[in-house]
């Protein structure tokens, strides 16, 4: 089912009216960049190489801090082969729309926020200036002994696990948040922020079960913000949400956005 022209409207006019807006992405905006969600049953039509990961592979095995601690070759294999695959993309029109939206509310003394769950890096490469990253990056790796991060050269690296430059006996892991870590507290703290401050929130392409990250929607909420769903299947937030717009984010966000320029105001 693809969302109607009416409730596109709708929530393009409150949109057009918003000084703030605040974003929060998950995987499904990077889906059409050929990048795995990890849910979804939207990926039960597509190809084996396009499942979502959790489907195929286990999470306590490699996405907690326990599963590095006892296999950090597997661990770090695994997400260097994500890494590359990330490096392998390219930003598609959800992206694209989201960095013209930032810089048309900017030019006209707003502000979007785009909050991300992703890894990727996918939207500042589509020009999307300060992003949150609430859940780190796979762009980047740290040393486990000294903290010190580098963002690895544009190729595998030739041993796993991977020998820190910066330690002896230190590993470099990925720069992400594992199950069981504390999301970066500078990065929650924005997020809260913009979550509290916002006239209107966007969810878009998020499952919206990993908690802190799905709770920032029912903060705006309570805050009072006018709050919009764009994905393809129903989630968690769908029944919260003022405006649940079934679809792509590379189909919906452009259309809700020339909708909201059309409507004009503050955009
Ligand atoms: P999920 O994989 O849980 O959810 C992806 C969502 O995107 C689903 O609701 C899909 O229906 C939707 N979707 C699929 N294709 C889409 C498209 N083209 N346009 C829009 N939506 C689409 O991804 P997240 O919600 O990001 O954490 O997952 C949250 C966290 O769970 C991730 O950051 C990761 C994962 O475990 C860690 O690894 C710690």
């Amino acid at each position: 089912m693809t969302t109607s022209g009416h409730e596109i409207s709708e929530a393009a006019g409150f949109l057009s009216r918003a000084k703030r807006v605040a974003v929060i992405t998950g995987a499904g905006i990077s889906a059409e960049s050929g990048l795995r969600t990890f849910r979804g049953a939207v990926n039960a039509d597509l190809p084996a190489d396009m499942r979502a990961l959790w489907k195929e592979f286990d999470p306590a095995t490699l996405a907690t801090p326990e599963a590095f601690g006892r296999d950090p070759a597997m661990v770090s294999k695994w997400y260097d082969w994500r890494r590359l695959g990330c490096l392998a993309a390219e930003p598609n029109a959800g992206h694209a729309s989201l960095t013209g939206l930032q810089e048309r509310m900017e030019a006209g003394g707003g502000e979007v926020v785009v909050l991300t769950q992703n890894v990727d890096r996918l939207h500042q490469r589509a020009g999307t200036r300060g992003v949150v990253e609430l859940h780190g990056t796979i762009m980047e790796w740290r040393c486990t002994r000294t903290g010190t991060r580098m963002t690895p050269p544009d190729v595998a690296f030739e041993h796993y696990p991977v020998a820190s430059p910066y330690a002896e006996g230190g590993l470099l892991r990925p720069d992400v948040v594992w199950f069981g870590e504390c999301l970066p507290e500078a990065a929650v703290r924005a997020a809260a922020r913009a979550a509290a401050t916002c006239d209107v929130f966007l969810s878009v392409g998020t499952s919206a079960v990993v908690y802190p990250a799905a709770g920032f929607l029912l903060e705006a909420k309570e805050h009072g913000a006018y709050t919009i769903e764009v994905n393809p299947e129903s989630t968690p937030a769908s029944g919260v949400v003022d405006a649940s717009l079934r679809g792509t984010a590379s189909a919906v966000l452009p259309r809700l956005l020339a909708a909201a320029f059309e409507k004009g105001a503050t955009l």
